[in-house]
């Protein structure tokens, strides 16, 4: 049952082959055009059904969303918009479409709407355009370390670490609910509920991906990992992906550098393998923001955007001067801030990470040196005994889309801040095996890869680039 996908057969079809295509009526003219959809890409090949070659009862059922199989010959075709098109000899309706019932009209819908659609937002060309350049991310965030030698590891979803020690996990439980066992005060006690042991759903794999990066020296991770914090914003999921690389002998700096090298060989490749796609989410938010204030519309369109990052280097800055550009501009009045930055020590709030990159450096930037209060226990402690070696990368219209440190590698500092932040050295001894035995200095980080996809895809809503969200309010299926 030889198919040709309708990508391939508009790029490199000859008229007078005969082909085999399947997909899905977008919609019917005339009674005799065709538009076919296969998913390969959002250009619709035309199938032309001969006036008075098919049967009356046959046409009927080409409604919008059938699925067919047309076996015809290719065709030059007069058409505008397209150069190939495929005059069919034979159609056999796969599947039905009722369309007085079929949700989705031949218009533009609504984001939101398509979101309540999940089986048919990918037939639409925005959803399709999203999804086949988040293929293409993933796929070259293999190819980028395949090249380099690193080793892809895959670490657990169920897990008994809180690696980032924030207590937004997901429990896991073998137990009936109303067998869990209580506490003496009635709650719950969830040390003892997987398989008597306490467990719970990875919130990221990097203590596991040490220990791979203290044998293999390069390791990345990349899977599902899930926070159950009760944010209902445009940038949280509560199950998303991550991708966690992780270098033995490599400081901050090193970190920076593979982290900007990364970012950048993924907006390269897709800028090389899905113009098209690309092309086609530009016009979207072009129009998108049409609608928008003059003010609120970007400089850019989303492949200069794209192309500015790649060919820019991202501006490099420590928190400490972060926070006294941000000080000075709200003294300036230059911008006003929901939260003012008073002092030195305070978490950043998105408003003032948004300011530098959208406003202040009009690039990416990655802030280093944060105060140890507001980062994780892991992180390599400097000298000033304030401050930790740790990293995050903001996006222009994101805000942080990579969080990373170089580890602290010393047992004895190690031991001193878990013990300062209360975290039991007992849960974790496996993890402070790495420093005691044949421990090196070493740094990782993590990519939010729906921040990337929404980087990439100019899409504004997190959940509108991940196959089937799961946010507080949404898991129907
Ligand atoms: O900054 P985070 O919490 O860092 C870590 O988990 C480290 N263990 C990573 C490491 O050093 N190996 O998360 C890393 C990134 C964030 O910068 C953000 O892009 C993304 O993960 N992220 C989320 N994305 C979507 N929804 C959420 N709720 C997210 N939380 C974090
Ligand atoms: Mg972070």
């Amino acid at each position: 049952n030889k198919r040709t996908k309708i990508k391939q057969l508009l790029a490199t079809g000859e008229a007078g082959q005969t082909v085999t295509v399947m997909g899905w009526v977008r919609t019917f003219r005339n009674n005799q055009f065709i538009a076919l959809n296969d998913g390969s890409t959002n250009n619709n090949l035309q199938v032309v059904a001969t006036l008075g070659s098919f049967d009356d009862a046959l046409l009927k059922r080409l409604t919008t969303g059938a699925s067919v199989k047309v076996t015809g010959e290719i065709v030059a075709s007069v058409g505008k918009g397209q150069t190939l098109e495929v005059k069919a000899n034979t159609i056999e309706i796969l599947g039905d479409s009722d369309a007085e019932k079929y949700p989705l009209q031949p218009k533009k819908h609504s984001l939101e709407f398509l979101r309540e659609k999940a089986h048919l937002r990918f037939r639409t060309n925005t959803f399709g355009s999203v999804f086949r350049v988040r293929h293409s991310l993933a796929f070259a965030v293999h190819e980028f370390f395949n090249r380099k030698g690193f080793v892809y590891l895959h670490t657990p979803v169920i897990t008994a670490s809180d690696a980032e020690g924030a207590g937004e996990m997901f429990r896991v439980t073998t137990l009936p609910l109303e067998n869990l066992p209580k506490t003496e005060d009635g709650a719950i006690d969830f040390k003892e509920d997987f398989f008597g042991k306490s467990a719970n759903l990875t919130v990221s794999g990097q203590l596991e991906g040490e220990l791979g990066a203290m044998a293999f020296s390069d390791i990345y991770t990349f899977g599902p990992t899930f926070r159950a914090e009760n944010s209902n914003t445009t940038r949280h999921l509560a199950e998303f992906w991550m991708i966690e690389p992780e270098v033995a002998f490599n400081d901050l700096e090193d970190n920076m550098n593979l982290a900007e090298e990364f970012i950048k060989y993924l907006i390269q490749y897709v800028m090389d393998h899905n113009r098209e796609d690309l092309s086609f989410l530009a016009q979207r938010l072009a129009e998108e923001e049409k609608q928008l204030p003059q003010d609120k519309r970007s400089e850019l369109g989303l492949i200069e955007k794209l192309e500015f990052v790649l060919n820019n280097d991202f501006e490099r800055l420590t928190y400490t001067e972060a926070i006294e550009i941000l000080k000075e501009s709200n003294h300036n009045k230059k911008k006003k801030f929901q939260y003012p930055v008073e002092g030195w020590g305070v978490d950043l709030q998105s408003e003032h990470e948004r300011y530098l990159v959208e406003k202040h450096f009009k690039k990416p930037v990655i802030l280093t040196n944060y105060p140890k209060e507001i980062k994780a226990f892991y992180m390599r402690q400097n000298d000033d005994g304030k401050t930790v070696a740790a990293m995050d990368i903001l996006a222009p219209g994101i805000g942080e889309i990579v969080g990373g440190s170089q580890r602290e590698e010393r047992l004895d500092k190690l031991e001193q801040r878990m013990k300062e932040m209360h975290i039991p050295a007992e849960e974790l001894s496996w993890y402070l095996d790495t420093r005691r035995f044949g421990t090196v200095p070493h740094a990782g980080f993590g990519l939010g890869f729906e921040r990337m996809v929404l980087f990439v895809t100019g899409m504004t809503n997190i959940r509108d680039v991940i196959a089937f969200a799961r946010t507080p309010n949404n898991c129907e299926f």
